[in-house]
């Protein structure tokens, strides 16, 4: 955090924003401004996106050393590669000369990182190897790419701009790794990869997300795995949908009983308002023959990750504030890193994983793979779009959340009390 940033704009727009949180309605949506307001924006982007753990990717977009690939959020861009010693690192991506973009793709393979711009060379760890006509009396050890804070957990990546991060990470991770390892992402490849910038604030993404209040209208490809009853209480069950949940919950005693036998967690661990990495995870059937996203339930990859020989493993989902959601299955892996970009535009960027060795056109078909989170996506794109529209209406006064939507509540209940915290840190606060 710069000190420009501690001055008194930076203090203004703490104001603004705390002002607007005194402004809403606990258990209802979130007042306008929050979402529209580009002042918000900015505090976010200080209080939030520059001081939490966010996440980069997984471990199997970097299999072999020299692999990299670059994470973009609010103005950093950070160079996330594999060194020659195979370790997973990460660095600003900006040369340590005169500050150019070091690398300017999105991802790719290098022996060495070299600036376009003076040819000033870095090794895979970051150290300066080469800087042409440079005076012998400079220091070439102190100029070096600047460090980010990286953690991998179970193959996911997570990567923080703070200059001392929170050590939530390595809490939340001995909670969830468990489940994670089944999966084997370091031995899991990349069959595809989906960016769509959605016209919407990061908040309207998230919350969308965090409820399935809207799965049973919206999302008829995602249903058909997908129980309608997500997120709903028994005694929230509407008449009409007792016959799916009644499937739900037999489908649910099986996935239990399976995952006991071999060992695999799938208890819900719902950690979402209290601490700085909130998240969730849990094991949860899929309708269907219960193995992947497809119209039946049936995998959609022959070969299963890691050393799976058991295909109906239901879904775990593992979700984290401020931006991922991934689904783990026994056939594939997709994970959803969200980045801001601006108050009214988010980046999603989608991932399918299968396992290293699964062939394209025998093992799996890519369009039938990716075919249900593609249509999703596009789905909940609009739905987010409307919103952000709707939002910015004067009209628009906040409405209640119902139960299917305490996730959503849990979320903005969370954004508050950072927000509020790190604010206070931060002086400025009420
Ligand atoms: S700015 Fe990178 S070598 Fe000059
Ligand atoms: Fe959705």
């Amino acid at each position: 955090m710069t000190e420009q940033l501690l001055g008194e704009p930076a203090a203004g727009r703490r104001t603004k924003i705390l002002s607007h949180l005194d402004g809403r309605t606990p258990g209802r949506s979130l007042p306008g401004a929050l979402y529209t307001d580009p002042d918000v924006f900015t505090s976010e982007v200080e209080l939030l996106w520059r001081r939490r753990w966010l996440f980069v990717g997984t471990v199997a977009e970097v299999p072999e050393p020299g692999d990299y690939v670059t994470f973009d959020v609010a103005g950093s861009s950070v160079l996330v590669i594999r060194d020659d010693d195979e370790q997973v690192r990460a660095f600003h991506n900006v040369c340590r000369h005169r500050g150019s973009r070091l690398v300017t793709s999105g991802n790719g393979s290098v022996g060495n990182l070299v600036c376009g711009y003076h040819s000033w060379t870095y090794a895979t760890d970051g150290s300066l190897r080469y800087a042409p006509q440079l005076s012998p009396e400079i220091d070439t050890t102190c100029l070096g790419l600047r460090p980010v804070a990286l953690r991998e957990v179970g193959g996911l990546l997570f990567c923080s701009l703070a200059a001392e991060p929170d050590g939530d990470i390595d809490l939340v991770a001995d909670q969830i790794s468990g489940y994670l390892t089944p999966h084997r992402l370091d031995r899991a490849k990349v069959a595809a990869q989906v960016d769509l910038v959605e016209e919407a604030n990061w908040k309207l993404v998230m919350e969308n997300n965090r409820e399935c209040y809207h799965c049973e209208g919206g999302h008829p490809e995602l249903t058909c795995t997908f129980f309608p009853t997500w997120g709903l209480r028994e005694d929230q069950v509407p008449d009409r949908l007792r016959p799916d949940h009644d499937r739900y919950l037999l489908a649910e005693a099986d996935l239990m009983r399976r995952c006991d036998e071999l060992g695999i967690p799938h208890r819900l661990i719902e950690d979402l308002v209290d601490r700085p990495l909130g998240f969730r995870i849990q094991r949860e059937p899929l309708d269907g023959v219960g193995e992947s996203f497809s119209a039946d339930g049936a995998r959609l990859v022959g070969r299963l990750l890691g050393d799976l020989d058991d295909p109906q493993l239901g879904r775990c989902t593992f979700h984290s504030q401020p931006n991922a959601w991934v689904h783990l299955l026994a056939d594939h892996v997709v994970t959803f890193a969200v980045t801001p970009i601006s108050p009214d535009r988010t980046l999603v960027r989608s991932t399918w994983l299968v396992h290293e060795d699964a062939v394209e056109g025998v093992d799996y078909d890519l369009e039938t793979l990716t075919a249900v989170w593609r249509a999703t996506n596009e789905q909940d794109a609009t739905f987010v779009r409307n919103t952000q529209l709707g939002v910015s209406d004067p009209a628009y006064v906040p409405g209640p959340y119902n139960d299917a939507e305490r996730n959503v509540d849990d979320f903005v209940r969370w954004y508050e009390s950072q927000i509020r915290s790190e604010a206070q840190e931060k002086g400025g606060a009420r």
